[in-house]
């Protein structure tokens, strides 16, 4: 950008760029009293975003950062399309109701084939799950009401979950969070089952847990939940959280009873940007039958046109995701999600297998659920997981750090989510990046390596002794990456 001061009208020395330079602070408090010109604007927010991380190379999302470019371009077209204008934009509803259609019958709906599904697109599983729990609480309260019991005390059982907690405090619900221990960090259905009572409005298990991509066992929750029930006369239900699962299970794990093939499964929810495949902005939740939404939270507006029925916190929103959504489930279909799911798993077992090849870390993932690798450091003493991530970073690597939450808040691991973008080339450098990165942490630190022997080795040997192991464990395996 090189505007000179006659082509901007400005002084040298009151604009922001009177040459090519910023000469003046960046507004960043108030709205500036002078206009820029467009390309003036485009380059200082262009070079300030140069300094975000790059989204490819960040392992901590479960996030989409990759779409075809035939994707891209339909989003592009409808990126001033506001979805809350039903009337204007009936496409775009229908299109909607497709993918409601066609996630409720992934995960096992039971309706028929031509019927359609309840459920509706959310910004993510976030809102999701804030519209689930709004359902039963609603469902609840008027239950204890007809029976003339009190309804003022609902809670929610739930493992650790941000979003539970989350919900819990906005809609005033009484939080009642199974705790992890360590070595054990998905909710336990029998301790969960124990902490139920009559005011209890759902137990939401998750399917694919954040920190570790464990699914939980819904199958024994929900075996237990029936037991209980039929013994104590109460209606506890099931919600499933399959913000990262949902796109998962049904492709790789079909035999794995989770969804609406359990009879107190009432709604899940997934992230359509997670595995979904979709830039973020989209989620799903689907109920099982139109008896689990009470009708008094449907909203009828009438806006813009005829009656819309809704059910979402915010009314405007993009279009482009949803149509992205579309793109997705109809250019993949089953055998497409299934190739990348399997390619995902499979690019984690061989990052997996070369991380505890360095001999630095446990592995505390587990081979099936969400396709990621948790791992904690053998030997704390001398660094921390943090100052391994943070020494990452000089490769342009972002690996996120973090302790588990309370009662195994002692274990400090890193995460690589593995996406449809993180290729077998992509696996293989980083574990040449993260071997070198631990013989400078070894040299920093001023002592021998913890891992088994690797002080007597030099950085050359570790690297070629992991890349051989690498090679020989990807020389065996198919490549199934579809796109
Ligand atoms: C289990 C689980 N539930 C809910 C969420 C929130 O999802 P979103 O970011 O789509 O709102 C996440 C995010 O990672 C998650 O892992």
């Amino acid at each position: 950008m090189a505007l000179s001061t006659a082509q901007t009208g400005e002084s040298m020395h009151s604009s922001t760029f009177a040459s090519r330079y910023v000469r003046t602070a960046l507004p960043r408090f108030r709205i500036p009293e002078q206009s820029i010109p467009k390309d003036a604007a485009y380059q200082i927010i262009n070079d300030e975003l140069m300094l975000d991380g790059n989204p490819r190379l960040n392992l901590a999302s479960f996030v989409t950062t990759w779409m075809e470019p035939e994707c891209d371009k339909l989003m592009m077209a409808a990126i001033n399309k506001n979805y809350v204008d039903m009337d204007e934009y009936p496409v775009t509803t229908e299109l909607q109701n497709r993918c409601v259609n066609m996630i409720a019958h992934l995960f096992n709906a039971p309706i028929g084939d031509d019927e359609t599904a309840v459920g509706v697109g959310t910004v993510g599983s976030s809102e999701a799950i804030m519209l689930a729990g709004l359902a039963f609480k609603r469902k609840w309260q008027n239950r204890r009401k007809a029976e003339g019991k009190p309804y003022d005390k609902p809670n929610i059982v739930t493992g650790a979950n941000v979003c539970w907690e989350k919900f819990a405090r906005y809609f005033e619900v009484e939080l009642k969070e199974v705790k992890l221990t360590e070595g054990y960090y998905v909710m336990n259905p029998e301790k969960a089952v124990e902490m139920v009572d009559e005011n209890t409005i759902c137990v939401a298990a998750i399917l694919g847990s954040t920190l570790t991509g464990e699914f939980e066992d819904v199958k024994l929750l929900n075996d237990l939940l029936v037991a209980k029930n039929a013994e104590t006369g109460w209606d506890t239900p099931i919600h499933v959280d399959a913000a990262s699962g949902g796109f998962i299970a049904p492709f790789i794990y079909p035999d794995l009873e989770w969804d609406f093939r359990l009879p107190l499964v009432k709604s899940i929810n997934v992230s359509g940007h997670k595995y979904g495949l979709v830039y973020a902005g989209v989620g799903w939740v689907i109920w099982r039958n139109k008896e689990d939404l009470p009708e008094e939270l449907i909203f009828h507006i009438n806006y813009l046109g005829a009656d819309q029925p809704t059910f979402t916190l915010n009314f405007s929103k993009g279009s482009n995701q949803i149509i992205a959504q579309y793109y997705q489930l109809i250019r993949l279909g089953f055998e497409g999600y299934k190739d990348i799911m399997q390619n995902c798993r499979d690019n984690a077992t061989v990052l997996r297998e070369g991380i505890e090849k360095t001999g630095y870390f446990d592995v505390v993932s587990k081979d099936s659920g969400v396709p990621l690798v948790a791992f904690s450091l053998k030997d704390s003493s001398r660094y921390t997981v943090f100052e391994v991530a943070e020494s990452l970073r000089r490769f342009g690597w972002i690996v996120p750090a973090y302790t588990m939450p309370a009662d195994a808040e002692h274990v400090a691991v890193m995460r690589v989510v593995i996406r449809e973008d993180f290729s077998r080339g992509l696996a293989e450098r980083l574990i040449a990046d993260l071997t070198k990165t631990m013989a400078d942490m070894d040299a920093h630190a001023g002592k021998k390596a913890v891992a088994a022997e690797p002080a007597k080795k030099t950085v050359r040997e570790i690297e070629k002794e992991v890349t051989t192991y690498w090679r020989r464990l990807v020389a065996g395996k198919k490549s199934s990456l579809v796109c």
